[in-house]
């Protein structure tokens, strides 16, 4: 997915601002609330794909390229990689800018999120299940 900028008119699967309180002691946004909006940014876009609850497995690939400043907008861009028996691996990237001026988007972390179709009791699920294929053709 990989982009030299981002399409800011395409729809990013979350955009929000980074906030004073997600700031580390120097004053950049910690990493951990990078990976947290991208973790939900995967989320979406893998329980389009597997019409279920899923939960989160594994992150794979992740780095984090470019500080995020209190402040600015960030998008993040998310894709389907790979579909498992029960797994869903997608591909998420961030850009940020600066709120006053489009000019500036630069990409700050990318990364590989896995899910997991689960049912009520949280056990895996298929995520080809007859129903959702039926629903697609349909
Ligand atoms: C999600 C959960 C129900 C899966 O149950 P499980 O018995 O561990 O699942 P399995 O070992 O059968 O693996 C399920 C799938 O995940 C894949 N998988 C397992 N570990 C993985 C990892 N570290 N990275 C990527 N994929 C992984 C398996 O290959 C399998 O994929 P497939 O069915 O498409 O071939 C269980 O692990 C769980 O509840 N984990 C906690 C989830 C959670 O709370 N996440 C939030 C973060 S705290």
């Amino acid at each position: 997915m990989s982009r030299d900028k981002p399409d800011y008119d395409s729809c990013p699967a979350l955009r929000t601002i980074a906030m004073p309180k997600d700031a580390n002691a120097n004053g950049d946004i910690f990493g951990g609330w990078m990976l947290a909006q991208m973790d939900l940014a995967g989320a979406v876009v893998a329980t389009q794909a597997a019409h279920s609850r899923i939960a989160t497995i594994g992150i794979e690939a992740m780095s984090f390229k470019s500080p995020v400043h209190v402040g600015d907008e960030v998008s993040c861009y998310a894709r389907v990689e790979r579909i498992g028996n029960t797994s869903i691996t997608i591909s998420v990237e961030s850009w940020a800018r600066s709120r006053i001026g489009a000019g500036d988007a630069r990409k700050v972390t990318e990364g590989k999120f896995t899910y997991v179709a689960i049912d009520e009791d949280r056990k895996p699920i298929p995520v080809r299940r007859p129903e959702i294929i039926k629903d697609k053709q349909s």
